[in-house]
């Protein structure tokens, strides 16, 4: 059997780069799973291909930011499935800036998504989470996986509004996992730094500021981990697929490091 076989997971932000390979892992680990993204195309594309291979998927359109369209979107889940097993908090925002560049609209951007979001997601998931039977006798009702960074773990250069973000993101993890026992467990992901569009984007707004050649910050980046290699979306999915399983249920309140060793506290 596989280890998330009739698991129904929600990954927000799943249309593309790390939600999107968690949709994928999950799917391949046998779960039930709704892709939500504020690119409604990128949300449709994953879940049809998943669907192509037999997989039980949806999508749907989500703005985060509005915490009225995240109650809504869990249940529509609850609706289509009759349940929600796993919930991943993965939609996030960032916008390179140094401290006295960053404008109000950028320190609200960022948040809106990262920790307003992310909260009232979690809020939303947690209520129906808390009221519907356990996932197995013994086992908790259901599981949040909030996706912060390793910039959530002190202050980055040209990331304060970003590094702030997701300190709150590893602060209501901590939170919710207290409020929640024994019922859910409530746990991180801090990634380094992964090859997706998020990381092209902070690439180019850093190479502007330094006047640094494109791709060098990246490259800066990558020569720093100690295991010597890009991070993938796959390494960060494998851990959202571990806090998803069986196999972590006595874990919760934990923010895990996903960056080969960049950062060891
Ligand atoms: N890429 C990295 O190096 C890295 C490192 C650490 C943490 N993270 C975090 O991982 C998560 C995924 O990052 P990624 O690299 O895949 O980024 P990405 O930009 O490739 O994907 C982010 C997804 O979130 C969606 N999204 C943005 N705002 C939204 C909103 N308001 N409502 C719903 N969906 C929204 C986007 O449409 C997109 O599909 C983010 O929370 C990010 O902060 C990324």
């Amino acid at each position: 059997m596989k280890t998330l076989e009739g698991v129904i997971a929600l990954v927000t932000g799943g249309g593309r780069g790390i939600g999107a390979a968690i949709a994928e892992r999950y799917a391949n680990d046998g779960a039930a799973v709704v892709v939500a993204d504020l690119d409604e195309a990128n949300a449709r594309g994953v879940a049809d291909r998943l669907r192509a291979r037999g997989v039980e998927a949806e999508s749907l359109a989500v703005d985060v930011r509005e915490p009225e369209q995240s109650a809504a979107m869990i249940k529509r889940v609850v609706e289509r499935f009759g349940r929600l097993d796993v919930l991943v908090n993965n939609a996030g925002v960032i916008r390179v800036r140094s401290l006295l560049d960053t404008s109000p609209d950028d320190w609200d951007h960022v948040q809106s998504v990262n920790a307003r979001g992310l909260f009232f997601a979690l809020q939303a998931g947690a209520r129906h989470m808390l009221d519907q039977e356990p996932m197995a006798p013994g086992r908790p009702s259901g599981k949040i996986i909030n996706m912060a960074s390793i910039a959530g773990r002190g202050g980055r250069k040209l990331m304060a509004a970003y590094s702030a973000s997701k300190a709150a993101a590893i602060v209501i993890t901590q939170t919710a996992a207290v409020e929640f026992a024994p019922r859910l467990t409530v746990n991180s992901i801090c990634p380094g730094p992964v090859g997706t569009d998020m990381w092209t984007q902070i690439d180019r707004e850093w190479a502007e500021h330094e006047q640094r050649p494109i791709g060098s910050v990246w490259e800066e980046r990558v020569r720093a981990i100690p295991m010597k290699r890009t991070e993938t979306p796959d390494d960060v999915a494998a851990m959202a697929a571990f806090l998803a399983s069986k196999d972590s249920d006595f874990i919760t309140g934990q923010s895990y490091h996903v960056d080969g060793g960049l950062l060891m506290l």
